[in-house]
């Protein structure tokens, strides 16, 4: 199974990998024109051509992008989103699922899906194998979206967990953002692990690989960005290190076992 990262564009390109065996990670992959070096304005590489992205071979290089639905009812994905997402299949075509939450305290919008409960592993199966019958490469972005939710959304309408205390400006984006809370060093290894169960349980749904959503402000941004993170002492490295999944350093490859 293979890993993408979602990273915030100025600290790597987004996508920089790694290749999950179904018991570790091995080793890292870059791909896509973006990390290619013989691409120029002179040279350009037509996006009808294949690519080898680790162990896939890509018949083209037109992926589609993680887009956040909100049809996924009490986070459950529906049967219409295998009708959604095999309409935009094609045969070795990688396609991204839309932003999906690894634990009950990863929501922060009504109604987009869940990977953390059996029955949505069983919601998902249909979907992906919808995708794989037309041939398609899936898969699943795993999401947690820290501060970036309200006590609507948190079970028992608990805080938003964050790397901070503060709230995201109040109306920003028309969002209505509660005050977070801000983890301990204890409780970040339970996150670590929501992301490692989540990653298990997308194997178990089918997908042929996550993407790790580090990017546009949640929770995995919040812990590496100076103006949200404003924890001190261990700080950022804490859940950073686990999770460089974003780095592309090796220090996970080190220490993860995903199986
Ligand atoms: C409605 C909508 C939903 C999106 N949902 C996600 C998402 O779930 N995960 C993600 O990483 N990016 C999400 N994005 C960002 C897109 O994947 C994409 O990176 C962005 O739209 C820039 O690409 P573009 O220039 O082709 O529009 C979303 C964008 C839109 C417009």
């Amino acid at each position: 199974m293979a890993v993408l990262n979602s990273c915030p564009y100025n600290i790597l390109p987004r996508f920089t990998g790694y290749t999950i065996q179904k018991r570790s990670i091995s080793s890292t992959i870059k791909f896509f024109a973006a990390n290619n070096d013989s691409a120029s304005k002179s040279n350009p590489i037509p996006l009808l051509t294949p690519y080898k992205m680790g162990e896939f071979e890509l018949s083209h290089r037109i992926v589609l992008a993680p887009l956040t639905r909100n049809r996924s009812y009490d986070n459950v994905p529906q049967p219409h989103a295998a009708v959604y997402y095999s309409q935009r299949a094609t045969n070795g075509g990688l396609l991204i699922a839309e932003a999906t939450g690894v634990s009950n305290t990863a929501q922060g919008y009504p109604n987009t899906p869940g990977i953390w409960t059996k029955e949505h592993v069983d919601a998902w199966k249909p979907i992906v194998d919808a995708v794989h019958q037309k041939g398609g490469i899936f898969f699943l972005q795993m999401w947690h979206v820290g501060r970036v939710s309200s006590y609507a959304l948190q079970p028992n309408g608990q805080a938003p967990i964050s790397s901070t205390d503060k709230a995201i400006t109040p109306g920003h984006e028309g969002g209505d953002w509660s005050p977070p809370r801000r983890l301990s060093v204890d409780e970040i290894p339970g996150i670590v692990n929501d992301f490692r169960l989540a990653a298990r349980n997308a194997i178990e749904a089918g997908f042929d690989g996550v993407e790790i959503h580090g990017g546009n402000g949640y929770l995995i941004d919040q812990f590496l960005k100076d103006q949200v993170n404003d924890r001190t002492g261990r700080v950022w490295w804490d859940l950073g290190k686990p999770m460089s999944l974003c780095t592309g350093n090796s220090g996970i490859n080190k220490q993860r076992d995903w199986s």
